[in-house]
Formats: C-alpha cells, structure tokens, sequence
C-alpha cells in the first residue's frame, strides 16, 4: 500500500509534505518519512508510527527547501521500524526513493547487487531501487538513471525520486500503482491520490503505467519509459478537497456512523426521480445490453464483498439474472468461466483496491463489460470501467467501513430493482412497491441511531469477551460476516460470522456461558428457522445478543440482549442491521482504548495484492 507525495515550488515545503502524507495516511499509517533538498544538499527524516509522530519530531526543527519528497508506510517487507521506513536512500546517501508498490524480484537484484558492493540498510524491496539508481548514476542525468533501473523491476511501483546530482528534479515513474500529478503556477505536485494535491491545484494528470515525468519549478516533461516524450493536458477537477473534520465527533468512524440517514437521503434523491424513475447516470451501458446479460459477477474484497452478496440474493430473486460473487484475490487465481454477455460488477469504497482492481483488467482483457460501484470518484476503478454507478457515501476516513456499506445496499438494491424493470421481471407496481419501502430508510436509520445508549450498554457488558459469534440466514448472513469483520478489525476480539444453518456442522462447539452470540433475527422468511438455531445457543448456555423486527415480544424471551429495528420488508433488513453492528464494534472497541480510524496493521486502502 503505502502513499508517496512531492512537492517542488515556493511554498513551505515541510507543511506541504506534512499535510499531503496525513491526507494519504488511509493508505498505510505504521511509518512515515520526507526526504528534502536544500541549497544542493539532501536531508531526511523518519519516524515509526502515525503522521503525527513525525510531525512532533520535525517540530523541533527548522527545515528549509523547495522541493522535496514524503511518504507514509504499509509495511510488506520489513517490520515497521525506522531503517524499513520510506525514503529509502541510497548507499551515498545522495538519492531518496519513496515507493508504493511491490517489487517482486527484489531479492535477485539485492543479492546481484551485494555481490558488487553496495550494502543493505533496510529489509525492505525499495531499497534496491535507490541502489540501482545510484549504480546507474555515471555520468548521466537523474532521469536516465531512474530509466535504466526501472527497467530491471518487475512488479508494481509509483516511485518519486530525487537526488544531489540534479537538485531541481523530482523524477517520478509508474507502472500499477497510481500516481498523480498536480500542475500549479510554478509549483507541481505528485502523489497516490487527487485529494492530497487538491489544496495546491484543481489542475491534474493522471500518469498512465509506462510514463516517467520529471518535475522541475519551471517545467514538466512526461515520457513513456523507454520511449519519447508525450504532452499530456491537465484535467480540471470540479471538486473540493475532502475536508477530514470530526465535526465534533471523538473519531470519524462514529461521525461517518451517524451520517448515515443523510447519505441515504442524498442517494435516494440522487436516483429517484419525481415520478418514481430510477436514474443511473453514468452507467454508460445501454438497456439492451442490460436486457441480455447473462451473469453477474460480482468482485469486491472486505466490507464490499458482503454488499456482493446481499447483492446476489437481490438480484436473482428480482431480476432473475444468475450472480456471482467472488472475493477479488480468489477469483484471479481460479479458472473461471465466462461469456461475452457477462458483466463484472466491480464494487469498491476507495476505487483502488488492488485486487479488485487486477480483476477488472483481467476482465476488459477476456471483453466482458465493467460496471462498478465506487465511493472515490477518479480513482483507478472508476476511470478504468465501462460504467458506474456512485455510491455517493461521501469521504470515508474512519478504516472500518460504515456509512459506504449501507450506501451501497441502497444503490444495489435501487440497481436490482433498475435491472428487474429492464427485464421485465417486476411489474411496475411491484417496483413502485419497493421504492416506496426503500424511502423509509433514512427515518429508520435514524430510530436505529437513537439505541446509541443500548448498544453501549451492552457493549460494556460484553468488551472483555474473549470471542464473540455472529449467525444469521439469508440476506443476512453477510449482515453476520459483516458483524464479525467490524467487530475483530478495530477491537481486535477474534469473532466469527455464520450462516446459522451451519451452526451445528461445527462452530456450535464454540458454544458455552462465555460466549456472546449476535443472532440476526428479524421477521423474514427464514425467522422460525432462527428462533430453534437461537435455542440451540441458549440450551448451551451461550449469551445471546438478538436483533429483532420491533414488536416481537416471542424472540424477547430468548434474548440475554435485544435490539430491535423498525418492521420492513426482508431484503432492506440488512441496512438496518448494520447500524446496531457498527456501534457494538464501535463501544468494544472503545471500552478497550482501540484506535478505531486506525486499526493496527491495517490501511484504509489495500493498494497491494
Ligand atoms: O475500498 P474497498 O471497498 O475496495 O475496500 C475493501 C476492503 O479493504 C474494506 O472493505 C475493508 O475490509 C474494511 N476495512 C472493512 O471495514
């Protein structure tokens, strides 16, 4: 993963890297490090841990430069300590290289290049890049030295890179990592992402894998790798930088859990339209494609993945067309099969998803159509699809994802219902029907909200659990894979999610009084069939946390806990679920003084495979 920034210009560069790396931190947040030139000398800094332990340490400083280069760490190779932190230098210390991405035959080039002397500081794969460059520093400039090198790499990197040999330069490169470059008034900037460079200039240039760009105060050239020079016109971007405020909230992820009813608002409003119409505006594929497609199939990893597949009960119950879903990572490596009239149904928050993303170019590469459901607009999935459909979450900081995934129960259920219209397998005042449940949403969001006090109450009744389980059936099965995932990724109790059919195949040997079970029992079709798994918890002694249809007073009787949501129909019951699930996580996790925006280990977007 990992987010690399730059910056060459008048303004006050160490504030410029500073805020550009907080900006990039959800892509990796274990160590950070900025690399500057000043008067024709290069210095760098790093430091273990979150943006802000760097920040302190270059507090006591004074730094002073016009050009520099900055970077926040996922660690893939090498622990997260300050040797493994980016930029990595090479042996004279005279070049700087940050770098996201992988390089896969790291350990050949190490090896070749210990054999003629040069000598490792780092575990780290970008090591050898800063190596390479150096080795190929002869007599040539700073770009010709980065050409040659990365001409050895396989694998997947955007670099940036400067040197004492060329102090006016930042040369920065791609090839499957993205990179950005934004184009001032005698100022540029590069990074990971828009949004970082957003607060310099609304002028950008996505470099495309092959192209190589050298950044000077005065002037940018872009050059395919080994190839000539091309002009490249920057794209205005309409959009404001995203503001990372709490707005008054302690952590992002409980202010992002509560703009949930206004997100669902925006989209509806977004989609309906006043005469009940559904309007999809960039979905870019006509109605009769839709009308003959053959499959779905769905790819998504985490938190989008359970949307996936909600979304498959939906869609072949409404519209009647078989769905697939599949984990990102699984289906590369699998031989699937697939036919001209399939389309990949790419749904990813962040756009960037490594995985997801392989998989939607393996997919343009067989011809199949990709059409995505993605929060980031111009991130790489979004660019990259035939069509899409937005999720309109807006910013998504917090690194448990919350409000994106009811945003996109609500879009795909709007899409399912889109497509059955297409195919003619709802009338039209069944579809009207639906529209008319969904618009309840918001208000029902809001009720759920309001059980805040609940769910902390039972959350301080439960934090010091071991192990908690989550059952649940049908559409919300993926509620309770959903469930255990919030809970385990930012309070770090190990949990797992079930279909409750399954509960007596295995994991009901789990059961005993120390065991919490989140059962998922709203009144669908499946309810009785929950009522005896629930039994089946309790004749074990197991504690049971029940989410229930408001009025159910049998299910009560069964319940350590109760929950209830608002009445509705069976297939929006997984929207409403997800509200009293994220602030359970939420309260553990709290109770045992997690950081919840930012989990150890994690990044909020998984830009490695
Ligand atoms: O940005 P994406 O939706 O592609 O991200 C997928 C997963 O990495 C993401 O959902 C992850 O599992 C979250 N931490 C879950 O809360």
């Amino acid at each position: 993963m990992c987010g690399i920034v730059g910056y060459v210009g008048d303004k006050n560069i160490e504030s410029i890297l500073l805020v550009g790396l907080e900006r990039l931190s959800y892509r990796g947040y274990d160590s950070s490090g900025i690399a500057i030139i000043t008067n024709g000398e290069l210095s760098y800094w790093k430091k273990t841990g979150k943006i802000r332990e760097l920040e302190k340490m270059l507090q006591t400083l004074t730094i002073k430069g016009t050009l520099g280069i900055g970077h926040t760490r996922w660690a893939t190779h090498g622990e997260p300590n300050e040797l493994n932190a980016h930029p990595q230098m090479s042996q004279n210390k005279k070049i700087a290289v940050v770098h996201n991405g992988i390089i896969e035959n790291y350990l050949h080039l190490k090896e070749e290049l210990k054999e003629r002397g040069f000598f490792f500081a780092s575990e780290t794969d970008t090591e050898v890049i800063a190596h390479l460059i150096e080795s190929n520093l002869t007599s040539g400039t700073l770009e010709e030295a980065v050409e040659v090198s990365i001409q050895r790499l396989t694998g997947a990197f955007a670099i940036a890179v400067i040197g004492e040999s060329d102090p006016e330069k930042i040369v920065v490169a791609r090839k499957g990592s993205p990179l950005i470059i934004g184009v001032g008034k005698k100022e540029y900037m590069v990074s990971s992402d828009v949004n970082s460079i957003l607060p310099i200039t609304k002028e950008i240039i996505h470099l495309e894998d092959g192209e190589l760009a050298i950044l000077t105060k005065k002037s940018l050239q872009i050059k395919k790798i080994h190839g000539p020079f091309i002009t490249k016109k920057p794209q205005h971007i309409r959009w404001d930088a995203i503001t990372q405020e709490k707005n008054g909230y302690d952590t992002f992820m409980l202010k992002e859990i509560f703009e949930q009813p206004t997100v669902a608002r925006h989209i509806l409003s977004k989609i309906i339209q006043p005469d009940l119409s559904l309007s999809f505006k960039h979905i870019n594929l006509s109605k009769s494609h839709l009308k003959t497609v053959n499959r779905f199939i769905i790819q998504a990893c985490g938190t989008s993945w359970h949307a996936g597949l909600i979304t498959k009960y939906l869609m072949e119950k409404y519209a009647r067309i078989l769905t697939e879903v599949d984990i990102s990572s699984e289906f590369r490596y699998r031989h699937s099969i697939s036919q001209g009239n399939d389309i990949v149904l790419a749904m990813s928050q962040s756009g960037e998803t490594a995985d997801t993303l392989a998989c939607l170019r393996e997919a343009k590469s067989k011809f199949l159509k990709v059409l995505s459901l993605v929060n980031v607009k111009g991130s790489s999935i979004d660019r990259e699809s035939d069509g899409v459909l937005y999720s309109y979450a807006g910013p998504e900081i917090g690194v448990a994802s919350t409000k994106n995934f009811i945003a996109q129960l609500i879009n795909l259920y709007l899409f399912t219902l889109y497509m059955a219209q297409i195919r003619g397998t709802l009338s039209k005042e069944e579809v009207d029907a639906s529209i008319q449940e969904i618009k309840k949403i918001p208000d029902y969001i809001d009720r759920m909200l309001a059980q805040k006090e609940t769910l902390k109450r039972i959350a301080d009744k439960y934090y010091k659990s071991q192990e908690f389980l989550f059952i649940g059936r049908g559409v919300n099965y993926p509620s309770a894979l959903e469930g255990a995932l919030k809970l385990k990724e930012i309070s770090y109790i190990h949990a797992t999610g079930y279909p409750a059919g399954e509960l007596k195949h295995g994991p009901i040997s789990l059961v005993d009084a120390s065991l919490p079970v989140v059962c998922i029992a709203p009144k669908t079709a499946t309810y009785e069939k929950m009522l005896s798994n629930i039994q089946e918890v309790r004749s074990r002694k197991g504690k049971t946390i029940v989410i229930a249809t408001e009025g159910d007073a049998e299910i009560a009787q069964q319940a350590d806990e109760i929950v209830y949501i608002p009445k509705i129909s069976e297939d929006l019951t997984p929207i409403l679920v997800a509200i009293p699930l994220q602030l359970l996580a939420y309260f553990i996790a709290q109770n045992l003084q997690c950081d919840v925006d930012q989990p150890r280990n994690l990044a909020k977007s998984v830009t490695v495979e």
